[in-house]
Parts: structure tokens; sequence; C-alpha cells
């Protein structure tokens, strides 16, 4: 049977980093049937709805799923009442059971001189962010009143278990559990939890804790002293744009959502729709083809070609792309060719 991808465009710079996304997507994979759907903000002028009951359908029955971005100022409100495209994407996330968000921040030497930290600092930095991404502040209860709003940071032991053995799994030196276990009592069952696991299942993998605040400091202060982070939803989500800028920019780094049984898992960028540039085709793309390379390696099985890929960004970079995010002036278009040129 051949291999079925839904791509979901999105809004903002989304349309125009997937379309030379899904031209490597044929070149990877020329037997996949590729279905195009309106996802956000696009879904919600066409249909009233960010997630279509069609598309929430067609995610569910495919290999992999590729997304660019959601979100814009046209469908920015605070009126609860009112439908938001982000209410797609977090849909997607839950209706997929995509708990574990892999966001992997490898720095290329090329581009150390385009981040605003030092060379010294960064060289070596090699880590992964491991989100919780279905539970948490983002999908407990919301309340809202005139004068008063609330949202409930909820997490079962089960959920907790479920991310400790993804993040234990991904590591390779050690472990680091970020939490704010001194004043949250969700931090506290989350590091008891995740304390459980290491020495039920992994007592041979090193485990630290570090609270959230801390974490953000070292980050940027010593980032090589990292190797797996795992983290609930918001301080994953928090910590990952941070770290994007040990590689230079957000427009670097790309994820992979996935979930336990054998359903499609989900590839985006770490980044939004970045409204402030959309429509004049200087998005970088390269945390759209990372997303790519993920999907061939984790959604497909298809290491080759996932290490093909990245060598090819590996070696624009290395001959001189840049993007204006990075300091450059090269174009999406132009950002394209670079990599089409590297992978020969
Ligand atoms: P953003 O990530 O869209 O943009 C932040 C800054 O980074 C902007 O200056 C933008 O121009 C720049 N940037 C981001 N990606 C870039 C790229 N590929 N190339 C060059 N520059 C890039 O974050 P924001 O502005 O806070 O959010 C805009 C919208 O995107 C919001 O509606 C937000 O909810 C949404 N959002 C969506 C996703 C997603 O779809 N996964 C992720 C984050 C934010
Ligand atoms: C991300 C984004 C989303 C999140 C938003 C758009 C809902 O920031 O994927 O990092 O917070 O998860
Ligand atoms: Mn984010």
């Amino acid at each position: 049977m051949a291999t079925r991808i839904v791509t979901l465009p999105g809004d903002g710079i989304g349309p125009e980093i997937l379309e030379p996304t899904v031209d490597l997507l044929k070149r990877f994979v020329p037997d996949a049937e590729i279905e195009e759907h309106v996802f956000g903000g696009a879904a919600i002028d066409a249909h009233g709805i960010a997630l279509t009951d069609d598309t929430l359908a067609a995610c569910q029955s495919a290999d992999a799923v590729l997304l660019a971005a959601v979100g814009g100022p046209k469908w920015d409100t605070t009126d609860p009442s009112k439908p938001r495209p982000e209410q797609g994407l977090l849909g997607l996330r839950k209706g997929l059971g995509l708990y574990a968000n892999l966001r992997p921040v490898r720095p290329l030497p090329a581009l150390y001189d385009a981040s605003p930290l030092r060379r010294e600092i960064i060289d070596g930095t090699d880590l992964l962010v491991v989100r919780e991404l279905t539970g948490g502040i983002y999908f407990g209860e919301k309340t809202r009143t005139e004068t008063t709003a609330s949202d409930l940071c909820i997490y079962s032991v089960e959920e907790i278990e479920r991310i400790a053995r993804s993040a234990f799994q991904a590591a390779r030196t050690k472990v680091t559990s970020v939490d704010k276990a001194n004043v949250l009592e969700s931090s506290r069952l989350w590091r008891q939890t995740v304390v459980e696991v290491h020495e039920r299942e992994f007592p041979d993998i090193p485990l630290e804790h570090v609270l959230v605040d801390n974490a953000a400091m070292q980050l940027v202060s010593n980032p090589t002293s990292f190797d797996v982070i795992v983290t609930e939803n918001m301080f994953g989500d928090i910590l990952s744009d941070e770290a994007a800028m040990l590689t230079g920019s957000i427009g670097m780094l790309p994820s992979a959502s996935l979930g336990n049984d054998s359903g499609p898992g989900l590839f985006e960028p770490v980044h939004g729709s970045a409204p402030d540039i959309a429509g004049q085709g200087i998005a970088n793309p390269l945390a759209m083809f990372l997303s790519l390379a993920l999907l061939l390696r984790h959604g497909l099985n298809l290491e080759n070609e996932a290490g093909a890929l990245e060598s090819a960004v590996d070696k624009a970079l290395d001959q001189g792309l840049r993007t204006r995010d990075l300091g450059g002036q090269a174009s999406t278009a132009e950002a394209t060719q670079a990599v089409l040129a590297a992978l020969g």
C-alpha cells in the first residue's frame, strides 16, 4: 500500500515553507499519496473551526502528518467564545494521542556565529527536549468569569510515567527532569513518578532534577551539560524556544510528536506562523525541512533518507547559506535551491 501523508500548511509562513518541503517529500518517497487539508486560521475561514472532523479523521488514518504552522493576528482574540487556530493544533495532538514531543537541539558549527551566545558556550551542545504534549495546564479545566480566570495544571501518574519512559529511552548519557517541585504539587508528583520509573525500569541511566528557573539559566550558561531534558507541557514549550537560540534561530528547530501505538506521528517546526514576515518569501524553511527528516526517520523508518536530508541541510549551511533570521539575505527559494544542490 502506498504511504499516505497528510499535509497541513496552516497560516502565515506555513504555506510558503510547506510547499518546497512537499517537493522534497516527493523526491524521497516517490509513491507517497499526499493529501492537503486546510488547518488553523485557514480552516476557521473556510469552515468556522480550526480542525474539522474530516481533517482529524484523515490524519488518524494517515501514515504521518506534516504540519507547517498556524495562527495570526486575523484570529487573535481574548473572547473565549471565538475560535482560535491554536485550538486546532491542540485538538490534533490530543486526537492523535501524541504525548511525546521531541525537540532536538544540535547547533551546527557553521552557525555558531549566528547565535547571540558565545561560540565556546555553544560548542559541543547536543541535547533533546522531551516535552509532555497532551496534559498539564494546556488541557486542564479552564474557567472565566467577568473578574476571574483559571487554568488547571493536572497530571496523572500514568501520563508522567509514559513521558518519563520516552525520555529514558532517548537518553545517551543522562536525563534531566525539569520541574517546579519547590512550589507546585503537580511538579512534586512529577518528580516522585520520574524517580519511581527510574528506579524500577532505568536504574543505570543517570537522572538529575533541576528546577525550571535554574534550567532556563543553565540552558544559556552551560548547555553542554544537558543530554535529555524531560519536562511538562508548558515548561517544555518555553524552554525549547529558548534553546532554539543555541542554533542561531527559531527557524532551525524541528520537532516530532509521537504517541504510543502504531498511529501516525505529527512533524512540525517549533516556530509559529511568523506573521511579521509572512508573504515575503523570506522565511527560513530549514526547521520545516528538518521536520520532514524526522518524519522520514520516526514516521516512515527511512533512516538513510532522513540522514541524507539532514546532511544536505548541514552542507548548504557549511557552504554559506544564510536566511535573514541567520543574518544573511537568502530567500526561502534560494535556501531551497541550496539544499537541493547539496542533495546532488
Ligand atoms: P513565531 O515563532 O511565529 O515568530 C517569532 C519570531 O521568530 C518572529 O519574529 C518570526 O518572524 C521569527 N520566525 C519564526 N519562524 C521563522 C522562520 N521559519 N524563518 C524566519 N523567522 C522566523 O512566534 P509568535 O510570533 O509568537 O507567534 C505567531 C503565531 O504563531 C501565533 O498565533 C502563535 O500562536 C502561533 N504559533 C504556532 C505554532 C505552531 O503552529 N506550531 C508554534 C508557535 C506559535
Ligand atoms: C508550539 C506552539 C504551540 C504550543 C501553540 C501554538 C499552541 O507554541 O508548538 O510550541 O504552545 O504548544
Ligand atoms: Mn511554542
